[in-house]
């Protein structure tokens, strides 16, 4: 006699109780907790296990464990007529039929439906009660990198951007994640230096160049970038148009350059300290040498931010805090640039 047909009055036996096929009607439609499967179908927990037991022996019910608790479905997939299914698969098939006309039938499914908004609803509570602790509680994650990767899915794929006149690599280090390539340039090899070190300790995805140059006169091709972002650079520069004519020759035609300033201010110390060269700019005048490159769509962008420069102690003085206002102006290449 074969394996199946020696089972199979065990089976039959088992499969004659109602109780046991509304079980197995709930477990085919969703994976259900044993007290879930109680409640769906309006009986004592302990009645329900002892049917569990019985169908776990015939090897019906796949489990799943999470912690305490333990997560309960059909083992058996519905028989797809290709005449490879086993002997249960078929005769469940044939059962999973006459569900409907048991009595319970209804009403199973009703309570079954109330089950699963239960559990949607302790879930919404659960996320209503911790959401002002969750950035403590579950937001944890120890590089970032998941989230870069992420977000850079949905960009264009292998975009190359450049970071002009990138310092130590303040900006850059929010790109490399996010760009298929990463050109960073700055007249000083120190800095360059300063930005290898710090993007090296960063987690990979981006090839990022160093090349040192000029903003007027960038180490970069024509077209070679899809976007270029100049961050805290123009307040350095005696001539705004020659670098902004240089962004618009390295931006590809329909990309994008991006200016971060500073908004004028009266710091003056950042003029010997910091090297800067006008005491910010005014964001008009940024966004018309934008309009006088060529880009078009120029916008005006206000950041919930501040730059907090270090001011030197000068003797005796308590320092004031600086906190200064920034702003971002961006434009984008024309489509149909003439070359
Ligand atoms: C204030 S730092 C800003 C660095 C970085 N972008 C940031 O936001 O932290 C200015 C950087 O621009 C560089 N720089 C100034 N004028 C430049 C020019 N004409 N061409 C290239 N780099 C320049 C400086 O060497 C310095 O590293």
């Amino acid at each position: 006699m074969s394996s199946a047909a020696s089972h199979l009055p065990t089976l039959l036996k088992v499969l004659s109780d109602p109780v046991r096929l509304r079980i197995l009607g709930l477990l085919e439609l969703e994976e259900l907790s044993v007290g879930e499967l109680s409640r769906a179908l309006g009986m004592a927990q302990s009645r329900v296990s002892n049917h569990l037991r019985v169908l776990r022996e015939q090897g019906l019910l796949a489990e799943r464990h999470a912690g305490t608790s333990t997560f309960l479905r059909l083992a058996l997939r519905a028989d797809t007529g290709n005449g490879r299914a086993d002997f249960a698969t078929r005769l469940w098939s044939t059962l999973r039929e006459g569900l409907a006309a048991l009595p319970e039938h209804d009403s199973d499914r009703m309570r079954l439906a109330e089950v699963i908004g239960a559990r949607v609803e302790q879930s919404r509570d659960f996320f209503d009660r911790v959401a002002g602790e969750w950035d403590k509680l579950g937001t944890a994650f120890q590089s970032g990198q998941a989230r870069q990767r992420a977000v850079a899915n949905l960009l264009p794929h292998g975009l190359v951007l450049a970071d002009l006149g990138c310092g130590t690599g303040y900006l850059a280090r929010a790109l490399v994640g996010l760009a298929g390539r990463l050109i960073c340039v700055d007249r000083s090899q120190r800095m360059l230096d300063e930005a290898r070190r710090g993007l090296a300790k960063l987690p990979r995805g981006t090839v990022v160049e160093f090349r040192a140059g000029e903003l007027d006169a960038l180490p970069i091709d024509d077209d070679e970038v899809d976007g270029a972002l100049a961050g805290m650079v123009l307040h350095h520069l005696a001539d705004l148009d020659a670098a902004l004519a240089e962004m618009f020759r390295i931006v590809r035609p329909g990309g994008t350059a991006v200016v971060l300033e500073l908004a004028p201010h009266k710091e003056a110390w950042m003029h010997a300290e910091l090297a800067d060269r006008h005491l910010g700019l005014e964001s008009s005048d940024v966004a018309e040498a934008f309009r006088r490159a060529g880009f078009e769509g120029v916008g005006l962008e206000a950041v919930d931010d501040r730059y907090c420069p270090v001011r030197p102690a000068t003797d005796g003085e308590p320092v004031e805090p600086v906190a200064l206002p920034l702003y971002l102006v961006r434009g984008r290449v024309p489509s149909g640039r003439a070359d």
